[in-house]
């Protein structure tokens, strides 16, 4: 039986640079095999999340990460290991993970994926859970709303990994 996720650290952010000071510290957690599933609506700060967290291990401020909205996916290589950034959004099954090279994914490095939904049962169970939503701003209105809550959720195997960095 896989040990089910809770809810183990949230943070409040202000602003886009908390977020990325947030990612930063989740980089430093991360090792090969793990997945970092990123949830949240349209405009959330996923792909924010993202990039924060690939040029900070990556130790290039500037390093161009773009959104994989149309590619899917986009491979970096790490001075620690390699990492697939994916945007499931446009997926279409499931099982189409699988010829954007999801095994090898897996099994050679680092995955964060936005919109881990579309993964369905495929989604792997020890993958830790990033929640980003929206606060502040009008009617928490997305667009409007600078500040964010990012809620780290995994099992129990995930809490003393994070808890030097967040607690
Ligand atoms: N605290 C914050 N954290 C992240 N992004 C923020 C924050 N405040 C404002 N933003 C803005 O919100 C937008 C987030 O866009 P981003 O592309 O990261 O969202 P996304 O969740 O990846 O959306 P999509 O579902 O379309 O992929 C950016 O324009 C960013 O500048
Ligand atoms: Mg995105």
């Amino acid at each position: 039986m896989d040990e089910p996720r809770h809810d183990l650290f949230r943070i409040t952010v202000e602003t886009e640079a908390g977020t990325g000071r947030v990612a930063s510290a989740l980089g430093e957690c991360l090792r090969l095999g793990d997945c970092v599933l990123l949830q949240g609506d349209l405009g959330a700060g996923k792909t924010a999340f993202a990039r924060a967290l690939i040029r900070s291990l990556a130790g290039d401020a500037q390093l161009i990460v773009p959104s994989p909205t149309f590619t899917l996916s986009q491979i970096y290589d790490l001075p620690d290991f390699a990492l697939t950034h994916f945007d499931l959004y446009r997926l279409g099954e499931a099982e189409d993970v699988f010829d954007l090279g999801w095994d090898d994914a897996r099994a050679d490095g680092v995955t964060l994926v936005e919109w881990p939904e579309r993964l369905g049962s495929l989604a792997p169970p020890t993958a830790l859970l990033v929640r980003l939503d929206a606060i502040g701003g009008r009617d928490n209105e997305i667009n409007e709303a600078e500040g964010r809550q990012i809620c780290l959720c995994g099992n129990a195997g995930w809490k003393p990994r994070l808890e030097l960095n967040f607690s």
